[in-house]
This record gives C-alpha cells, structure tokens and sequence, in this order.
C-alpha cells in the first residue's frame, strides 16, 4: 500500500516538474494567442540577433558589435510604453533613408537610424503586427492596434474602388466608341473634299478623353488598393530581378563607389550586420574579401532581393532600386583584404 502511494506522489512530481518545464521553455507559449506567437517566432528569426530574446540589452549575439545608437531595451516598459503601435510598425517598416543627410536627421517623424532595418519589403502587413504584438509583451504589454479592423478596412476600400474602376472603365469605353463613331462619320466627309495632307495629319493626332482621364486616375487607386490588401496577408514579392549590365566608364567608378559606401554605412546600415576589418556585426558574413569572393551580378541580385535567391534569409530585403544596388556593388567589389593568416573562429 505504502509503496503504491509513493509511487504516485513520484508520478504527480513528475507530471508537475514536466509542465513546469514545458511552460519555461517555451516562454508560457501555453498563455499565447495566435498572432502572438507567430510574432515570437518571426522575433526569433529577424530580431533577436540584435535585440536578444527578451529585447535587454547585451542579450544578442550581435549586441556588442553594433555601431553607436545599439538596440535600445525592448523590456523597459517606462520608454517602451510611451511608443504607440502604430509608431513601432512605422519603425520597423519605414523606407530607408540617407541619414548623411540633415534633412532626414532633422526630420521628427522619421526614424533616423540607419542599422535598424526595415522590414517592409520582407514580411506582411499582418506579420508586422503580429511583431509589434510580440514586442508589446516583452515589456509586459499588449497590441490594443485593431488589427482585424485594419483588415477590414482594406477588404472595404478593395471593394469600393473595385466598383468604381468598374464603372469609369465602361463610361470611358463609351465614350471611346462613340469618339470612334463621329471620327467614321468625319472620315466619311473628308473623302468627298480635296487631298488636304495637313487638314489629315491633324485629324490623326491623338485626342485623350476626360472620361479616359477619369478613368486612369481610379486605375491608379485601385492598383494601389489591390497592392495594399494582398500585402496585409502575403509577403511582398518582386519579379525575378533580371540580369544588369554592369560595364561604368571609368571616370565614373570611383563616385559610384563612394556612393555606394556611403550608402553601405549611412542609409542602409550593412554595417549593423556584416563586417569589414574589426567593425561592424556578425550577424551575415564578413565582407572584407567581397572584391575577391562574389560575382558582382550576383551581389546586385542579392542586395536587390535576398528572398528571391534563399527564402528564409535572416538578411531583410532593404528596398535598394536600380541605382542604389549598383552603387552598393561597385562598393563591394573594392573590399579587398589580403588572406588572414589564421583562420577567423565562426561567430557562436
Ligand atoms: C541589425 C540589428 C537589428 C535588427 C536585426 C533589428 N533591430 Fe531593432 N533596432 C536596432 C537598432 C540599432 C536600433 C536603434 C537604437 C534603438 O533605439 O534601440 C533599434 C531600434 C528598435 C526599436 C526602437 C525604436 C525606437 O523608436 O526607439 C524597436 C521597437 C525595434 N528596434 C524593433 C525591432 C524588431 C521588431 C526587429 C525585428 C523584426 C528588429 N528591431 C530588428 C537594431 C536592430
Ligand atoms: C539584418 C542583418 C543584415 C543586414 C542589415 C544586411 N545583411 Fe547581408 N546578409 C545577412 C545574412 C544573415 C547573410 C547570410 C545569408 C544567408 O545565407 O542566409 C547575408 C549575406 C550577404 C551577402 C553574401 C555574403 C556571402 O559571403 O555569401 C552579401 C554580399 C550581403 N549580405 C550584402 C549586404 C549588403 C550590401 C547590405 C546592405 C545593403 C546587407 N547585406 C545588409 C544579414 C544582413
């Protein structure tokens, strides 16, 4: 009898030592709701390199070596609070800009910290959310943003343009057909008078109607609605990014390349995660013998759109155009370093 009673003290110890556990390691993931931890786990992919697991500083592995503004306590709730949701989705998914420049510095509403990437190009509207969700509870809070509602909100505008589009499309096909009847009806007058050349080229040239006007304008918005909406659930994509010829007359390669340090450093902050000599992150690998190692088509397809190439990089899609990548290339391509003579130990 004794025996057996023991027995199950041990097994309800167990039982409670292996819940305990369960709910430790996995943070209380028991407690959270959906969007919450796909936020923890998108953390976990893009953020905690540089921010740590539980957003304290010096936690990441990449922490020590970031340039001077380093990542800020995600914990402290005292500065943390006074962000709303929607500035820490702005943050997190603003456009790069030059911060060598005065104007952006002096700009207030622009977060001016070029080693902080944006994520805008690489994950969803509703992941973006789910992020700020999972950032709000690293420092005890929680998303009051309506997301659903923000849905819903697009899903609406969606519609309405949608009808409108609808509609200008055929009031301008009307009036299309209509413009086509009377130029028949001209061109039927015309044959009976004298070969007048000039009177004809001006019959020819191309009249644009108010309706087609009209109608290219809500084209534009309901592009812009489209976009919108299916970026809310799906993650951007581009194209393929096709094959650039990248021949620069000589006089020009040097200022290319100094653009493109420049914005190496200043705009798109490379430098948070990759290093060149000692300086800067260990997040991707170390470029001091870029020159020598990459293909620069490939570095200009890769900087362009690192998802195209490997989809679940940890290297966000930046959103360089056309001639800030080839800028950035030209720059790559004069890092180079001699062999170490050691081997350089992998970062942990
Ligand atoms: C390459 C390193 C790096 C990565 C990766 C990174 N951050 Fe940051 N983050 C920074 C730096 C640097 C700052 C600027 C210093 C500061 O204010 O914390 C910053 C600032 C912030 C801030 C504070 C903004 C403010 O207004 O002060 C938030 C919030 C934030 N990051 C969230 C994120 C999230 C969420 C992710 C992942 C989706 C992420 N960060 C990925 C480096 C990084
Ligand atoms: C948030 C961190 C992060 C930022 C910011 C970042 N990278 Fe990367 N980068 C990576 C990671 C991680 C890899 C490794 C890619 C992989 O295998 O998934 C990588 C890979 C690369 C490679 C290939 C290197 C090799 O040896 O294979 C190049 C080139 C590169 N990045 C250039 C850039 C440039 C240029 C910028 C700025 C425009 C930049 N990266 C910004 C994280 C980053």
């Amino acid at each position: 009898m004794k025996g057996e009673q023991g027995m199950q003290r041990v097994l309800v110890k167990i039982a409670v030592v292996v819940v305990a556990v369960f709910a430790v390691t996995s943070g209380c993931a028991l407690f959270e709701d959906e969007r919450t931890a796909k936020g923890r786990k998108l953390y976990h992919h893009y953020c905690m390199h540089c921010h740590g697991e539980s957003g304290r500083q010096q936690e990441g592995f990449n922490w020590e070596r970031m340039p001077d503004p380093r990542p800020r306590d995600l914990s402290e709730s005292a500065s943390m609070s006074t962000f709303s949701d929607k500035e820490i989705f702005d943050t997190i998914s603003r456009d790069m800009r030059d911060t060598s420049l005065q104007a952006v510095l002096d700009d207030e509403n622009y977060f001016a910290v070029s080693t902080m990437p944006t994520f805008k190009y690489t994950l969803s509207e509703e992941e973006l959310w789910a992020v700020v969700g999972y950032v709000r509870t690293l420092h005890g809070g929680s998303l009051t943003f309506d997301v659903d509602g923000r849905k819903a909100e697009l899903e609406s505008r969606f519609q309405a343009v949608t009808a409108e589009h609808d509609q200008a499309k055929q009031v301008m096909e009307e009036a299309l057909e209509k413009q086509e009847a009377e130029e028949d009806d001209e061109d039927m007058d015309m044959e009976d008078e004298e070969d007048d050349l000039e009177n004809y080229e001006e019959e020819e040239e191309e009249i644009v109607l108010p309706e087609e006007e009209a109608y290219e304008k809500v084209a534009e918005q309901f592009e812009a609605a489209k976009t919108a909406l299916e970026n809310f659930s799906k993650r951007p994509k581009i194209s393929q990014i096709s094959r650039p010829d990248l021949t620069v007359v000589e006089p020009e390669r040097v200022t290319l390349q100094e653009k493109g340090k420049n914005l190496y450093f200043n705009k798109y902050g490379c430098n948070g995660c990759h290093s060149i000599g000692d300086v800067g992150g260990l997040v991707g690998p170390a470029l001091d013998r870029a020159g020598f190692r990459l293909n620069d088509t490939w570095v200009y397809r890769w900087v362009r759109y690192p998802q195209g190439m490997k989809k679940h990089t940890r290297m966000p899609n930046l959103g360089l155009d056309d001639g800030d990548a080839r800028a950035v290339t030209a720059y790559l391509e004069t890092l180079r370093a001699p062999k170490p003579d050691k081997p350089i130990p992998p970062p942990e």
